[in-house]
């Protein structure tokens, strides 16, 4: 067989005979790793037919419950036969953690579970079990080779198969070094026929850096059936479970976790979790209700605007995105004339909830003109709303949920788009709508 070299973008798969130190269909940095081309011969598989669509039974999707109530929240209710799923996160962020605790509970239940770990030690993952009380039996394997796995999956036919890592995996028979695209594509590719085949569930872990490059998770993501991150700053203990893909459920749900000294704690009562004191308002803090599925979590948007002292003025986002945030500084300064161009502006979300709804452009529109001004926004209060290139303000979805989640919590003022005004039912808060972003800002800063 011939072997071939070539350069493959870790980022995003791209492919190039050259080594690039920047990928010229990602645009990122030193993500290129050596690989080799190896002829494969072809095996043609069992003739198969198309067969008509009314032909072909619809077998009812099985779940089975891990028993961790928010990661079975985000996974549709539990794991499917045959799936594969792929739970991806920084390093220390708590993905081992989060499914030996599954394990355990799994293995309370009677089910065989197969830990397989290519990073920790058998006594290492022991002395973790005994941290989370962990006293069901769960098989363990600790070895990066594929020989190896494979032989133990001929031996015995588990329940559920965990991989902690796919970057730490290596099969000798593909011609690459551990942890290149590779290696990384053909022992996902093992697992997912695996898992068809067999209809047993796997669970492949995969570390990401800091800026999101995924070496190697990004080019399983279309491989997979379901794609779980796992995120949360690791200096504090607030964990994110959120999915970005599911074959077999929605997306919107999230899971809420907080990383204590005996494991991962779940919050399924997370909607205040992420404020402090809404009592008292301060300028640039904003509140807004984000709706994640079922669940309504208050956020506090907070910004800082700063005269800028160097040159070009410098824009910080933690939290919503980007984009969002640059969209509503132009809007401010072309149609309400306010000047960010001298100003530095930063951006958080509390707790760096990520924030992908439009209807968080309000709150960062009142949050960035408080802090500009110094006034604060009217006290116990919310914001929602869209906010389009002409600075009207656009309704926004399930507007209900979020008001009577407000109302729970003791809020007393919510700040709605006039669109959405017809559909409010029995809601006791005071409402504030409005058609302008302006009159928004009228109202809240008296300005
Ligand atoms: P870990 O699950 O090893 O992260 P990952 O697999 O994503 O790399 O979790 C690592 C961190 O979590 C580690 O810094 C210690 C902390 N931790 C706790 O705070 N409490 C616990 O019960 C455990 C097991 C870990
Ligand atoms: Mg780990």
């Amino acid at each position: 067989m011939k072997e071939k070299i070539f350069y493959v973008c870790a980022g995003c798969g791209y492919q190039s005979i050259r080594w690039l130190g920047k990928c010229p269909n990602c645009g990122e940095w030193n993500s290129f790793t050596e690989e080799f081309k190896t002829k494969q011969k072809y095996i043609p598989s069992k003739l198969i037919t198309p067969k008509k669509i009314d032909e072909i039974t619809d077998e009812q999707v099985i779940r089975t419950e891990t028993g961790i109530g928010e990661l079975d929240r985000v996974l549709g209710g539990g794991l499917v036969k045959g799936s594969l799923i792929l739970l991806a996160g920084e390093p220390g962020v708590g993905k081992s953690t989060l499914l030996l605790s599954a394990a355990g509970k799994l293995a309370e239940k009677n089910k065989t579970v197969l830990y397989v770990s290519g990073e920790e030690s058998l006594s290492q993952i022991k002395i973790r079990s005994k941290r989370l009380s962990i006293s069901s039996s769960i098989y363990l394997l600790s070895t990066t080779e594929m020989p190896s796995i494979k032989e133990s999956l001929n031996k015995m036919k588990p329940d559920l198969i965990i991989i902690d890592s796919i970057q730490a995996v290596f099969d000798p028979e593909v011609p690459t070094v551990i942890g290149s695209v590779t290696q990384i594509r053909e022992n996902t590719n093992f697992f997912m026929n695996f898992a068809k085949k067999t209809d047993i569930p796997v669970i492949l872990i995969g570390h990401i850096t800091k800026e999101g490059l995924i070496a190697g998770p990004k080019i399983m993501e279309h491989i997979v059936d379901v794609v779980l991150y796992f995120e949360g700053d690791v200096r504090s203990n607030l964990r994110i479970l959120r999915s970005t893909k599911n074959r077999f459920g929605s997306t919107t749900e999230i899971g809420v976790f907080s990383m204590e000294e005996t494991g991962l704690k779940e919050i399924p009562e997370a909607s205040s979790i992420f404020l402090l004191n809404f009592q008292k308002t301060l300028p640039g803090a904003v509140i807004f209700p984000a709706q994640e599925g079922t669940r309504t979590i208050f956020v506090e948007i907070q910004s800082l605007v700063t005269p800028t002292y160097y040159g070009i003025p410098k824009r910080s986002v933690i939290g919503p995105s980007f984009n969002r945030v640059s969209l509503v500084l132009a809007v401010l300064e072309k149609k309400l004339h306010f000047n960010f161009g001298t100003y530095d502006v930063y951006v958080n979300a509390g707790g760096g909830l990520k924030i992908e709804e439009p209807g968080c452009d309000l709150p960062i529109a009142i949050s960035c003109v408080s802090s500009l001004k110094e006034i604060p926004p009217i006290e116990e209060s919310i914001y929602m709303g869209e906010i389009a290139l002409t600075g009207e303000i656009r309704p926004i979805s399930q507007i209900n949920l979020r008001l009577k989640e407000a109302e729970r919590i003791g809020f007393k003022k919510a700040i709605v788009p006039k669109a959405n005004l017809k559909e409010i039912k029995n809601c006791s808060l005071k409402i504030f709508s409005a058609n302008w972003l302006k009159e928004v800002i009228e109202i809240s800063l008296k300005i």
